[in-house]
This record gives C-alpha cells, structure tokens and sequence, in this order.
C-alpha cells in the first residue's frame, strides 16, 4: 500500500482536507460556522498542534507549524503531525486527503504532505485477511502554490522510499541474491537507468575473493549490481559512486548470531537498498549527475564450505584478508566493491551499511555515523544533507591509529579489529581498500526498527535514500565545482 501524490489548485471543497498554518489566523478560504471556528481557535491557544474537526463537509485538520524553531525543525515536527494524524484519515475511509496552507511557505505544506506520504505505507502484501474499515487513502493531493519541480522531487522521493522498503521488508526467502538483483532491473528498467548484473562466474573472473568468501556457506550464488545514470547534461565528469551493504540476511556464518534479533537480518541490505532507490529516484528526477552504484550481494550463512575463522582471502585488488569473525561479513563484501570502485576514478565514494553494532550502540535509532577521508565539504554537506531531510548524520574521528588494530600476522590484514571503536575499525578496513574521497555512513541504527518512529516506519524505513538523494542534487546544483574537469 502506497499513496500516490498529485498537485491540483483550487480543491478547497475536498475533505478530509488538512491546512497548514502559522498563526492563529485561521483560513478564510475555509467555510466554516462559527462555533466550528470557535473550536478551532480555542484548540490552537490551548497549545494544540494539530485540531481536527468533522464538519458537515467532512473531517478538517488545522495543523500549526512550529515558527519559532529553525526551518528544518519545523519541518521536521510537520511530518512527525502528520503521521500522528494517520488513523484519524483511516476512520474516515476516504480514497484521497487534500493538503493545502493559509499564507505559509510552500516547503512547510510540502513537509507534512511528505510525512503523510510516508506514514501512509504498509508493507501489507502478505495479509491475507485485510481488517475490515481499515483503509488507508489512496492518494494525497496538494492543493497549493507550490513549485512542480519542488512537488516532482517529493513525488520522486517517496516513491523511492517504498521502492527501498518493499526490497527491505520482503522476507529472506522472497529477496535472495538473485531476487534482489531481479528488483534492481526492474527499478531501473522503469527509471531509465542502466543495470548491469554480474553473474557468479564474472565475480570469479574479477577475483572477488571477499564477495565469494562470504557467498560459500549458501546455495544461493552471489550477485554484483552495477547501476549507472549517467545524463548528457551531467555537471561532473568522475562519477559520485554509492556502494552499498546486500546481506540478504546475516546469519553471522559460522560465528552464528545468537539472540532474538536474528528476525531483523533480513534488513541487512538496507544499504543496498536505498542506493538503488537513489538512483531510482535520480534518473526519474532526470538530476544532471554522472552517478554509479555498486552493490555486492549475498546471504551470509553458516552452510556447505562457509568459510570459517582463521581463513584467508585474497580480494579483488589482490589484498589477502584473516577472517577472524564471519559476522563481520558486510566490510568483506563492500571491500571488493571499494576497490572496484576504482576503475571508475570517482570523485567521492560513498559506503553505505548496517555494517556494526557498534554504531547501533554508540547513536540509537537516532542518527547514521559518519567518517572518512573525504574533504571538509563533503562531510558538512552530508550533514546539513541530514538536518534537511532529518536523516541525521554524526560525524566520528577518523585517526589513523584505528586502524591499526587490522593488522594481521598471517596475512596484510584482518577483518576485526578490537570490539572497542568497532564502528570506526569497520570504516577504516574500508578506507584502506580506496585512494579516493571517502565517507562511510554505518546505518545499522536507524535502519532497523522494532517500533515505528513516526513516519519512519518498523523494519526498513528505508534509511538514507532521501539523505543520499539530498546530497546528489547539492552536488549537482555545483558544490565543488572546481572537481568539474
Ligand atoms: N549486520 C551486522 C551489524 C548489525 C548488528 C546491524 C546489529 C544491526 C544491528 C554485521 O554484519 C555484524 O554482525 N557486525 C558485527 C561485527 C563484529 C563481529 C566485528 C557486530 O557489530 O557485532
Ligand atoms: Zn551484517
Ligand atoms: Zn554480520
């Protein structure tokens, strides 16, 4: 279940219909009785952020926008209304909801409409018996002045959301390497980006000795997804590349997960995920940057020859790695895409995983941890990329000294290092397969719910698809333009 946006003017009669607002004054435009609007006022001086009515018309929301907090809070707090006010329109069984504004910045009706958007998701498919009365809407509609290229990029991106989600939700016996890469095709066969899969025998032929370590206690052969928007009009000629985590589920191998959280390792490609539904989003918002993602894909189980504690690997760029723990499979896989990545002569590589619980440990749900060796620039814009859509990125040291815990005595490296630190020591095994700009973004927080954050939904919430997509389009609105040549 995914709403569908729509821009209209003029739809103030629709109901149920939500107007955002910053003052007290409530929409003229709006027919209302006067104790209708006596209700409504003594809501909002009552400190009420949002008052909902059902007027003969229908149900109406009178929403407050937040104007005394910075603008991305304020946005932020009108997706997180909008979401609270989702049962609300499922009582009312109604096909659409309207949103519209009385005098207020189109970019705040655009927030609560994106939270709505995405409050409105279910991963529902395999329900067979639908709780009768309980429909969601089927559409939104905004009905205000605002920007299409503003409404087409919010189209865009929820879109994207659910195109991530619907990857990280399936269960693992609906997504396996194979599967996956099916999705990816599919994403950019309708996006209009290119795909190119690489088959078991092509990883070999590239010696990717990390992606095939991993793959070797499965029956399932592992996939490597090659996805490109590369546009004519494209401000930069090195490609940004996105590398993302596809553990189609992490058993941990043969240092096998004990616990109860092995029911959430399904989502261990949720890095994967949304850079595919990145370039998804890209391609349909035809964004004028070269841009390339990378996604190694496999199941880590513990099965036929897994490989085991004490092997070695030679990697794709030739690097021999110590497998001390086979639950620290995601750095093994994304390393042979790192050094891939070369060949590309990227002008930043970006890693994105559940890589750790560390960074889970260390931020919560509440933030991605952030590192790496690329300049100042990009690490800022990452995260006022963050603040902007609410995708909050931390920034973590990067010092050489965390990396020195990798080094092995049988061969040139290991794949742990102490526990201590691990979200860093997992960046810095990354770091050292690439000479390029490097960040890494560890979302093994917040990209695995066990409860619903507002509109970020449980499970895959789909976790840095819209921070990514923030970043490319700064990116191609000239950040750094001096890297055009
Ligand atoms: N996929 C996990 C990381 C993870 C753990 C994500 C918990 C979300 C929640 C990863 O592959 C893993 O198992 N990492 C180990 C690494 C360790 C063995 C160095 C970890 O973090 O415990
Ligand atoms: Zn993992
Ligand atoms: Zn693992």
């Amino acid at each position: 279940m995914k709403p569908e946006l729509f821009l209209t003017t003029g739809a103030e009669s629709n109901r149920p219909l939500v107007c955002v607002i910053d003052s007290d004054e409530l929409p003229a435009f709006i027919e209302l009785q006067d104790y209708e609007r006596d209700l409504l006022a003594k809501g909002l001086k009552e400190g009420k952020e949002s008052v909902v009515l059902y007027t003969r018309q229908g149900c109406l929301a009178i929403v407050k926008a937040k104007s005394n907090l910075p603008v991305f809070r304020q946005h932020e707090e009108l997706r997180r209304a909008a979401s609270s006010l989702t049962e609300k329109f499922i009582e009312t069984g109604s096909a659409d909801v309207t949103v519209t504004g009385n005098n207020v910045k189109a970019s705040l009706v655009l927030a609560f409409t994106e939270g709505l958007a995405l409050s409105f998701y279910r991963f529902d498919k395999y329900i067979t018996k639908k709780e009768r009365g309980k429909k969601l809407p089927d559409t939104i509609t905004i009905s205000y002045d605002v920007a299409a290229s503003e409404f087409e990029w919010l189209k865009r991106s929820c879109e994207a959301v659910y195109a991530a989600r619907d990857m990280i939700n399936e269960p693992p016996r609906k997504m396996n390497a194979q599967l996956f890469a099916q999705a990816v095709k599919d994403l950019g066969q309708e996006a209009g980006f290119s795909v190119e899969i690489l088959d078991k025998s092509r990883i070999a032929a590239l010696k990717m000795g990390g992606l095939l370590g991993i793959n070797s206690g499965s029956i399932d052969p592992p996939e490597f997804c090659i996805l490109e928007h590369k546009p004519e009009n494209a401000v930069n000629s090195k490609p940004l590349v996105l590398i993302g985590k596809g553990v189609v589920l992490d058993t941990g191998g043969l240092n096998i997960k004990t616990g109860d959280y092995l029911n959430m390792m399904k989502t261990d490609m949720a890095g994967g995920a949304a850079v595919a539904a990145v370039l998804y989003m890209i391609a349909k918002a035809d964004l004028p940057l070269y841009t390339v993602a990378l996604i190694p894909v496999t199941d880590n189980r513990p099965g036929q020859n897994a490989i085991a504690p004490g092997d070695v690997l030679t990697m794709h760029n030739g690097t021999t790695v110590e497998i001390m723990n086979t639950d620290a499979e995601g750095r093994v896989i994304l390393a042979d895409a790192v050094s891939y990545a070369k060949r590309f002569d990227p002008l930043l590589v970006v890693t994105i995983a559940t890589l750790t619980g560390s960074a889970a440990m260390t931020f919560g749900t509440i933030a991605t941890a952030m590192m790496g060796t690329a300049p100042e620039e990009y690490l800022r814009t990452m995260e006022e990329c963050g603040e902007e859509v609410y995708e909050r990125v931390a920034p973590l040291p990067f010092w050489e000294e965390y990396g020195e815990s990798l080094k092995s005595d049988i061969a040139d490296i290991k794949n742990l290092g102490g526990r201590e630190g691990g979200a860093i020591i997992g960046g810095k095994f990354l770091a050292s397969f690439t000479d390029a700009p490097f960040i890494h973004l560890d979302i093994a927080g917040p990209a695995m719910l066990k409860k619903n954050d507002h509109y970020r939904l449980k499970e895959g919430p789909g976790t840095g698809v819209r921070l990514l997509a923030a970043f490319a389009r700064r990116l191609a609105s000239g950040i750094n333009n001096s890297n055009k040549s």
